[in-house]
Order: structure tokens, then C-alpha cells, then sequence
């Protein structure tokens, strides 16, 4: 699938639109449409009602150490900066930007490492470099990006090394310069041979600088220092630090879960494609608080159960995967994280993007909001400190330990932090469902179509009602179906043009059923019900087609 056909379908249908775009749009944000709304919408229900209101809290679930309960919480996007601070994202969430002189844009850090590039003339790159130069088909700049590297390993490189150089069979020699020179190819640091992505020249971007993810406002009349206060990068930690609230007024007992959904701001130096990476986005994050001698189990349970909710909600084996990070990949504070990937269709071949981390935080969270921020040293967690030995940041000096009654144990729970984003999630069921296949038309001429295959769960119409003509008490039946459907699912009445082109309309909106009221309605009071995928279609009595829907959608 295209890339382009899938985003020129949401702006025309109307799931997703430029934020701001009368006024040439605001670069990292975006507008759900009509449908897009009740998509995202029914992602999230999706989520919430698997994840907390379905979960049966008397049985133990399958692959699971024991049952569990589950609760949500909503809090609010700006904190107090000190939970920034204590979690370690105000001196450590960043990434490194490189500015470029020359087309004053700027790039993310390891997006241009080891861009290794020679422009004809302008530059002449040392050995072994050389004997790589020959061979280069063209006078012009070249590179490798390796970005790539740590996600996809030096195979997925090397693919896209053949592939820029265009190297076919014949020129056997350069693809085993390749394999042997990856190393010092992916590992170009130094600037002054980098050609910037839209720069003519070399040496025009600048050295990395660190930039930090958190977008800054003020609260209060004075703008000053003091007065300054972020907008959370992500949910999380409004659980960790109501983690103390949500023990004391419920009876949740270790193991349970709080579950969070909201938005999060990240001032990303390159959001792109599409919704993948914006600067507001939604995030749907449970923190699952356990005994640390069981966490390792849990920690399975969540990952697995996790990428089974997605295969579930139809996205497809091969384009879903879940993989381990490797130790060196892992944040601060994780002792192991697995990512739930997509192929998104806007990805090389054979590259995935992350729609979910699952990681096993440890106590990490909990202790850094009691003591203070905490650093690794060896194979401890202690306090940071600063010139005078003092805490770098305070925490908050609440016990936020954990009191069993029955073992008599005090403890501070480890956490298993499921986090997804609502933003990528829609994104992935959106390139999933986009579907093109040739249908007969009304006069029986195969023509092209393109339909949405949406789970029934997330679509964002359930089902379509039509009067075949405008005429012999067709819309007055069609409208009185509309009105009894209307009370449970999201449905849709049309009467605007012929038919054909009414189910198109909803075949593109991803509705998986249309009923008819046709010239066999009035006299036997049966109406026919289409499905989106197969174009079978069948007969009900008109007042069964609540149950009918109930039945299809849910079963
Ligand atoms: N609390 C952990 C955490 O926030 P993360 O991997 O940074 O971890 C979790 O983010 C999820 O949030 C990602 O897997 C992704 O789905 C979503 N996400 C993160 N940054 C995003 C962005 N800039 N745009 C859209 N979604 C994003």
C-alpha cells in the first residue's frame, strides 16, 4: 500500500486532518476528523474496557502468576516540576540536534550519524574509503544512513547500502567492499564529512547540541524560572506519584494495575510521518505493581498479552512483531524492555516502528519520587548528589512502600509499564485496513474500490442504513430502522444517490454493514444486509436487524 493514497483517503473521508492548516498548518500536530474521532475513540474504549473494566479480578487469566485487579486514573498534564526532576526526564529526556547553515533546518543526531558522503571534487576521503570511491557509479553525494542500526542490525544496512548503490550481481566486488567496510562506513562522525539532507555543500551542520523533549510554559502571573512547569511527556508518572491515593481510598491489593489515558507533549526535533511522531499525542499507559520476586513473570505476561491484544484487533502476524531489547537499548531505568512493532507502510522494507513499549521498571519510579532521583552506580540504584553530597533533587519524602498484611512484608513494588500510544495505534489499524479490489458496478462493470478493513470493534460506523429510491415509503422504513439502531451503535443514514455509490462511500469509511430497504421490504418486511468484505449479502425481518448487528459485530 502506498503511503500517499492512505493519507489523501483521510484528509477526503475526513480522519485526519493538518492542525491549523488554513493557515499552512503547525508541523507535528494533527486534527482527527469526523471519522477519525470515532476510530481513535473506539481505540481507546477498546483498550480501556480489555485492559480495566473488563478484567475479571476472580480469575487467574491465562499465561498470568495469579488474578489481578485493575483501576485508571486521569491526572492532570502540567505537575509539579519536581516530579520531572525526581523521574530523570528533566535532565535526561533530550535528544542530540544538528542545525545545518545552509538550509537552516534541523536534524535529529542519529538520524545523520555516520551519513558518510563525498561530493565529487569538493572532498577526497582518506583510505580505505578510496578503493569504495572508485566504484561509485555517480559524481555525486552518497551515504549511508544508519539509523537503522541498532533497530534492525548491520544486515538491514547493508541492504540499504545495495540499494542506494544500485549494486546488482555484477558488481560482486562492491558488495563485498560493503560487507567489509560497514564498520567505518556507519561510523562517520565527523561532521565536516556529512553532507547535510538538503545541503549542496559540505560542512554546514553544526556539532550536536542537546535538546530537551519537554515543551515549557509558566504558571502564574510572574514568568520566571520559578514559575516554570512542563507539560508531561508522557502519563506515567501521574500514577507513580498517586500510586500512595489509589492504595489508601480502594482495596486494591499487590498485584494490580492503575491505567492511565492522555495526552503527552514532546517538542520532537523531527516529527514525521504522518501521526507516528507528533508533539501532542495520546498514550495509553498501565503501571502493573507487583512483588519483585514475581515481576520477571509479570513482566512475561504483560509483553505477551500486550501483542496478542493487537493480533486480535487484526493487525497482521507478519506485519506485527514483538522484539527484546537488546541491554544496551534500555532506558535508565529499565531492567528489560520489549517493543511491539509495526511495518508501517512509510518504512523501508523490512524496518518496523515502535507502537508500544512494554518494560519492567523496577522500583525505580517508586524510590525516586521517595528519596530522590536516583542514578545507577554498578548494580545499584542510589540518590544523585550534588557538589555538597546533597540529593541532586529531593523526592518527595512520602513512604510509597507497600504494607502485605497477610505475609506481614514490607516492600517497595517493582512496576511492569505497558505503554502504547493511541496516535499509533489508529495509525497502524489505519494502514491496515486500507484495502483496494476491483467490484462490479450497478450496470455490472468491474470498476476499482478501496474499502477500510476495520475491525467491527474500532470501526467508526457500525452499519449503514439506505432507502434503495427516495420514493414508495422506502425512506420513511429506512429512517424508522435508523432510529431503532441509533440508540446502540454509531449508524449512518443516506439517501443521496444511487446506490453503488452510497456503498463505496461507506466501503471507504470502513462501515462493515449496509441495509437496504428495497421493493421486497414493503411487501415482505425483510431488508438486505451487505458486508463490507465479502459483498455477500442476505435477508432479515427488518426488526431483527439490531440483533443481526449485535450478533456480527461482536461475534
Ligand atoms: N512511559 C514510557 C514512555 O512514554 P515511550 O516509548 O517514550 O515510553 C510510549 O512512549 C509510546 O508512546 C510509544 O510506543 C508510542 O506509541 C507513543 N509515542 C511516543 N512518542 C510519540 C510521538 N512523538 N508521537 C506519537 N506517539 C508517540
Amino acid at each position: 500500500m502506498e503511503m500517499d493514497r492512505l493519507v489523501a483517503l483521510c484528509k477526503r473521508r475526513g480522519f485526519l486532518f493538518q492542525s491549523s492548516e488554513i493557515y499552512g498548518g503547525l508541523q507535528g500536530f494533527w486534527d482527527y476528523g469526523p471519522l477519525g474521532v470515532e476510530l481513535k475513540r473506539n481505540v481507546r474504549e477498546a483498550w480501556w474496557r480489555d485492559m480495566v473494566t473488563a478484567q475479571d479480578e476472580l480469575t487467574v487469566p491465562p499465561g498470568a502468576p495469579s488474578a489481578y485487579a485493575m483501576t485508571g486514573l486521569d491526572c492532570t498534564i502540567i505537575m509539579h516540576p519536581q516530579v520531572w526532576k525526581c523521574s530523570g526526564h528533566y535532565d535526561l529526556f533530550h535528544d542530540y540536534m544538528v542545525d545545518c547553515r545552509e538550509s537552516n533546518r534541523r536534524y535529529r543526531y542519529d538520524q545523520l550519524q555516520g551519513r558518510w558522503v563525498r561530493k565529487e571534487l569538493d572532498y577526497e576521503p582518506p583510505p580505505p574509503d578510496q578503493a569504495f570511491l572508485e566504484t561509485d557509479p555517480t559524481n555525486h553525494a552518497f551515504f549511508v544512513a544508519t539509523e537503522a542500526i541498532g533497530q534492525q542490525g548491520l544486515a538491514d544496512v547493508e541492504q540499504r547500502a545495495l540499494k542506494f548503490f544500485n549494486l546488482r550481481s555484477k558488481h560482486k566486488e562492491r558488495l563485498s567492499w560493503v560487507r567489509s567496510n560497514l564498520e567505518s562506513l556507519t561510523s562517520v562522525n565527523d561532521f565536516s564529512r556529512v553532507l547535510g539532507p538538503d545541503a549542496k555543500e559540505l560542512g554546514t551542520l553544526t556539532e550536536p547540541r542537546e535538546f530537551n523533549l519537554m515543551l515549557e510554559t509558566h504558571t502564574g502571573a510572574i514568568r520566571d524560572e520559578k514559575s516554570k512547569t512542563f507539560l508531561r511527556p508522557e502519563t506515567a508518572q501521574g500514577i507513580f506519584v498517586n500510586f500512595k491515593n489509589v492504595l489508601d481510598s480502594t482495596r486494591v491489593k499487590i498485584p494490580f494495575g492503575i491505567a492511565q489515558i492522555g495526552k503527552s507533549f514532546r517538542n520532537e526535533i523531527t516529527p514525521r510521518n504522518f501521526t507516528f511522531r507528533s508533539r501532542e499525542f495520546e498514550q495509553m499507559e498501565i503501571e502493573f505493581f507487583c512483588h519483585p520476586d514475581t515481576s520477571a513473570d509479570w513482566y512475561k505476561y504483560w509483553r505477551d498479552r500486550r501483542y496478542q491484544w493487537y493480533l486480535d484487533l487484526g493487525l497482521a502476524g507478519d506485519r506485527l512483531r514483538l522484539r527484546d531489547h537488546d541491554p544496551d537499548e534500555l532506558s535508565h531505568y529499565s531492567c528489560g524492555t520489549a517493543d511491539i512493532e509495526y511495518a508501517f507502510p512509510f518504512l523501508a522494507e523490512g524496518e518496523f516502528g515502535e507502537l508500544e513499549g512494554v518494560a519492567h521498571r523496577g522500583d525505580f519510579d517508586l524510590r525516586s519520587h521517595m528519596e530522590g532521583k536516583l542514578v545507577r552506580r554498578g548494580d545499584e540504584l542510589v540518590v544523585e548528589t550534588d557538589a555538597h553530597g546533597q540529593p541532586k533533587y529531593r523526592g518527595s519524602g512520602k513512604d510509597l512502600s507497600y504494607f502485605d498484611d497477610q505475609t506481614k512484608e514490607r516492600f517497595i513494588p517493582h512496576a511492569i509499564e505497558p505503554s502504547a500510544g493511541a496516535d499509533r495505534a489508529t495509525l497502524a489499524f489505519l494502514c491496515e485496513a486500507y484495502c483496494e479490489d476491483e467490484v462490479p458496478d450497478d450496470k455490472g462493470k468491474s470498476t476499482p474500490r478501496v474499502y477500510m478493513k476495520f475491525h467491527p470493534r474500532i470501526a467508526p460506523i457500525k452499519a449503514a442504513v439506505f432507502p434503495l429510491v427516495k420514493k414508495d415509503g422506502m425512506p420513511e422504513v429506512a429512517k424508522e430502522i435508523y432510529k431503532q439502531l441509533k440508540r446502540e451503535l454509531n449508524v449512518f443514514y443516506d439517501e443521496k444517490g444511487a446506490v453503488g455509490r452510497r456503498y463505496r462511500r461507506q466501503d471507504e469509511a470502513g462501515t462493515p454493514f449496509c441495509i437496504t430497504v428495497d421493493g421486497q421490504t414493503m411487501a415482505d418486511g425483510t431488508v438486505t444486509i451487505r458486508d463490507r468484505d465479502t459483498l455477500e449479502q442476505w435477508r432479515v425481518k427488518k426488526e431483527d436487524c439490531l440483533a443481526e448487528l449485535r450478533q456480527r459485530l461482536t461475534g
